[in-house]
């Protein structure tokens, strides 16, 4: 059974990082391969043909035609995706895909795995740093029973090759940090930085994972359903060819992914879940609401008073309100909706979702003094009560039309 019947790229998933309980495909819902692995490659020309063909080798032999390989290139310049492409013909299990609009480690092995047809869904490093044979091994952990399998480089038989003092101490200097920010994930397994692992699709359907960062483990063991963890020991090999991504940037990430795991898993996280509704972000929200009350007092004193400008009211109110409306805006984009504007970059998608922001805003001071006046004529006549209503159904209405026209994850082109 060929998994790729002609020579074309896959179909590059949008919308939320979510894996299905079942295969997408029809031929494969009911009944799945084995084990869909994905390669996530950047610049990895030199080492493509290798690994396809050392893994290829290596599967058909263990599972034949019971697996896929899935390249996940995020349009490399030195065109790997290409060179990926001209095998396909060579490797009937081999799929491509070439991203464009999106990049990062973490998502692609999820985009990669969101097109998988299999029951076990792997990543390795398309680099050859992680040793293949340990596939069958890992493999083997999950048939008999764990939902996860990991490579580890601290058990035995594990290790790194010649890894400096620095680089070392940095690395455990990570794993001890993240056992002190989130120990009910990092405090199961003895490499939470491995990015060599294998899950039951079962273990992670449904969850939606955060597009962050580079450690993509951590996103699984925090957000899936994973019951037993089994692991594996192994060296982690010096690089031949190419060069690693990491940068002092990887270590930023990787702190805040800590921290938005740890939030969105812990007691807010549980809630949010229980009532379906966004409360860490809605906090956000009405923490930048509040931020842009001071910003409009004060441009409305620097434009208004008798002190300063003395400008009339009514022009100066509206300058106000609009630049605490840009206020507001900059601030949701780069915090409350961090996740989601990440995956839009660009000026032109930036200014389409600051006219949407500004535009529902409005839309939100009308029904504020709609509302204000209802509940003061018709309800409660003290005006203070009426207008804490009148602001409070104002903010919800802001934030769940932001939520769902500003800053959703658009599926369509
Ligand atoms: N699609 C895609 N997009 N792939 C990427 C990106 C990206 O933005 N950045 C890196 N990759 C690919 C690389 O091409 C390589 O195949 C793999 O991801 C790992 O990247 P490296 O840059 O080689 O990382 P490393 O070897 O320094 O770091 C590794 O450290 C861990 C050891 O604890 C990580 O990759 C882990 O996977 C590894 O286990
Ligand atoms: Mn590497």
């Amino acid at each position: 059974m060929n998994a790729n019947s002609s020579n074309s790229l896959l179909v590059v998933p949008t919308g939320a990082l979510k894996i299905s309980e079942y295969p997408l495909t029809d031929v494969h819902r009911d009944n799945p391969i084995l084990l869909s692995l994905v390669i996530p490659t950047y610049k990895e020309r030199n080492n493509i043909e290798n690994i396809v063909n050392i893994l290829s080798r290596l599967l058909d032999e263990a599972v034949p035609g019971n697996y896929e390989l899935i390249i996940v290139d995020d349009d490399s310049p030195d065109l790997t995706w290409e060179l990926a492409q001209s095998l396909l013909p060579d490797y009937p299990q081999l799929r491509v895909m070439r991203r464009q609009e999106e990049w990062g480690l973490s998502s692609a092995v999820i985009r990669g795995w969101q097109v998988a047809t299999g029951r076990i869904l792997g990543v390795i490093d398309g680099d050859l740093q992680h040793p293949p044979e340990l596939l069958i091994q890992l493999l083997q952990k999950i048939e008999q029973g764990a939902d996860l399998a990991l490579a580890s480089r601290h058990v035995d038989g594990g290790g790194v090759s010649s890894w400096s003092v620095i680089r070392r101490f940095l690395s455990r200097g990570a794993q001890v940090l993240g056992l002190i920010i989130l120990p009910g994930v990092l405090g199961r397994v003895t490499d939470p930085m491995s990015g060599y692992f294998m899950v039951r699709r079962s273990a992670i359907a449904g969850a939606t994972m955060n597009p962050v960062g580079y450690k993509i483990l951590l996103e699984v063991i925090g957000r899936g359903q994973v019951r037993e963890i089994a692991e594996a020991g192994y060296i982690f090999r010096e690089r031949t060819e190419g060069e690693s991504k990491v940068t002092w940037k990887q270590y930023i990430e990787y702190i805040q992914h800590l921290i938005r795991l740890r939030v969105s898993t812990g007691r807010l996280g549980k809630i949010s879940q229980k009532v379906n509704f966004p409360v860490g972000r809605f906090i956000r929200f009405g923490v930048v609401g509040f931020s842009g009350v001071f910003v409009d007092m004060a441009v409305l004193y620097l434009l208004s008073d008798p002190s300063t400008l003395a400008l009339p009211l009514t022009r100066s109110k509206i300058i106000s309100g609009e630049i605490a409306i840009f206020n507001n805006f900059l601030w949701n984009d780069a915090w409350t909706f961090a996740d989601v504007s990440m995956q839009q970059k660009g000026w032109k998608q930036r200014i389409k979702r600051f006219l949407k922001f500004n535009v529902i805003c409005w839309a939100g001071l009308v029904l504020n003094v709609f509302v204000l006046n209802i509940v003061f004529n018709l309800l409660i006549p003290n005006r203070y009560i009426a207008n804490l209503i009148a602001i409070a159904v104002a903010t919800i209405w802001n934030f769940w039309v932001n939520l769902k026209l500003s800053w959703r994850v658009t599926d369509v082109k």
